[in-house]
């Protein structure tokens, strides 16, 4: 399964006004500037690629200026030329569209204000022209859906069946990235959408605040403020698991507007999320101390985590004085964030009982400085005003307790049925389960998890051949006395031939 995507993103630097030529420039800067060997590799087209312009037989026409031949043999106008482009430089391209009849650019912006941009009533034409263009990822926003009142869930769950007919057709898998800004909790639908489930999802709204004067888009206004807002509103740790991420947006670090302290705090605040690393600015104008931390490996790694987990806040001591903790894959390990959120500095602590370590000894390296040293019990650092510590702490785990299931149906794979594990825990808040699988099938399988008979969450369970596998998903516990009850059960739409996968045990922390 994929980690967050990384990668570059048009829209939050040049609106609606991109075109090829902007694109290979961004393309060969991200060659140029290290990025693309660091792991970036979407460059990825937003708003603006079209003006809302369909032949007799509804098929999109774009352009033929904006998107020339550029090889010998193409044809002007043909949106394939561009990802052909972007693919010789070992890149992968990303194109946009809306869930609704109008796009975004319905909206004044720095380019021109035109309709029809979205692909409702195109569904099935639109998606498999993505696939034959040969882009590799999708972004379908939600200007028009919003506009005509339609019920996201609904419109995206037809995206997701018209993606994977365009896919059985082409043999092309588009990676969704499903933008509809948090509006209807999509965290609760999006990652199980039948079809092609969103792989990504947007939990807010725009960072890039566009000022419009007298009609007329003049800037693009990038705010810390709305950075930390869109961190707080992204943070749904019960949905987020390997290949399944909430998306705060498109970073705006390296844009003008934001002081280098801050572009490390909103650094630190995507890589302990595991958000996407989508640059949205300039890449032909990034400083060389921007570039060091977006290439930075340490960072990139806590990004993109196998075990794909989200930061959950350990301590706030004081109020605006955060400590936010990322498990990694690496036993002991964790990323630990101390975010100073008030107008003055602070000493501020995070103790290993916050971040569920035993208290021994543990080695903290900081991420800023590259200083590493030995702490027993707890780290402790001066944060100064808005700004944040970023620390990768190895300590040791405490032991994970293994609790079996209380029916046999977990030998045998089952339709209809649910494992059901009681008295698990004796805690409430953040617990770790790691769920041990198989999945002989070929494709993805679904759970849902409730705990105490709330929920749902649903967890995708990848296909493990003969072997066994294990996902580990983030869960909120709420009786200390008598333990919990965790049940996993099949969605109910579930077909005999994506029953639930056989769950053997769950490791409890
Ligand atoms: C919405 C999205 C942005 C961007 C613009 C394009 O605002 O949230 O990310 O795609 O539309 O118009």
């Amino acid at each position: 399964m994929p980690g967050p995507p990384m990668g570059w993103s048009s829209w939050n630097s040049f609106s609606n006004t991109v075109n090829a030529q902007i694109v290979m420039e961004q393309a060969k800067a991200m060659a140029d500037t290290g990025l693309q060997k660091s792991g970036y590799q979407y460059v990825n087209i937003d708003e603006g690629w079209w003006l809302g312009k369909r032949d007799a037989d509804g098929n999109i026409v774009v352009d033929p200026q904006a998107w020339p031949a550029m090889a010998a043999g193409e044809t002007a106008g043909d949106m394939a030329n561009i990802v052909r482009s972007i693919h010789k430089m070992g890149l992968k391209a990303g194109i946009y569209t809306d869930a609704g009849k109008d796009g975004c650019s319905m909206y004044p912006d720095l380019g021109p204000k035109v309709f029809g941009t979205g692909s409702e009533g195109h569904y099935e034409q639109d998606f498999l022209q993505f696939a034959k263009w040969g882009f590799d990822y999708v972004k379908v926003d939600w200007c028009g859906g919003d506009k005509e009142n339609l019920d996201p869930a609904v419109q995206y769950a037809e995206i997701a069946r018209a993606m994977q007919k365009a896919e059985k057709q082409t043999a092309h898998r588009l990676y969704f990235s499903l933008c509809e800004w948090g509006k209807q909790s999509p965290w609760t639908w999006a990652p199980h959408l039948r079809g092609v489930p969103a792989n990504v999802w947007r939990t807010s709204g725009d960072i890039v605040d566009p000022i419009v004067a007298s009609g007329e888009h003049k800037d693009r206004k990038v705010s810390f403020e709305k950075m930390l807002a869109n961190f707080d509103q992204g943070i749904h740790p019960e949905a987020q698991h390997t290949g399944a991420y909430n998306d705060p947006d498109m970073m705006v670090i390296g844009m003008p507007g934001l002081t280098d302290a801050q572009n490390r705090v909103h650094m630190a605040l995507w890589v302990v999320s595991g958000a996407p690393l989508l640059v949205g600015a300039d890449l032909t104008k990034l400083t060389p101390d921007t570039v060091a931390m977006l290439t930075n490996s340490d960072l990139i790694g806590i990004d993109q985590d196998a075990l794909g987990l989200q930061a959950v806040k350990v301590a706030e001591t004081e109020k605006g004085l955060q400590v936010w903790s990322k498990v990694l894959t690496n036993p002991g390990a964790r990323a630990v964030v101390l975010l100073n959120r008030t107008a003055a500095p602070a000493e501020m602590k995070v103790e290993w009982k916050d971040l569920g370590l035993a208290n021994a000894e543990a080695r903290v390296k900081n991420l800023w400085s590259g200083e590493e040293l030995p702490s027993f019990g707890a780290y402790m650092v001066k944060v100064p005003a808005g700004d944040a510590v970023l620390v990768r702490v190895q300590g040791t785990e405490p032991e994970a307790v293994t609790y079996r299931p209380e029916a046999s149906a977990a030998k045998t794979a089952c339709r209809g049925c649910a494992v059901r594990f009681a008295k698990v825990a004796m805690h409430a808040g953040w617990a770790r389960v790691q769920i041990a699988y198989t999945n002989p099938g070929r494709t993805l399988r679904y759970a849902e998890l409730r705990v105490n008979g709330q929920g749902p969450t649903t967890i995708a369970f990848p296909a493990t051949g003969t072997a066994s596998g294990a996902v580990t998903v983030q869960t909120m516990l709420d009786r200390a006395e008598d333990g919990n009850v965790l049940t996993f059960s099949a969605p109910n739409d579930t077909t005999p031939s994506d029953a639930l996968p056989s769950i053997q045990a769950i490791l409890v922390r």
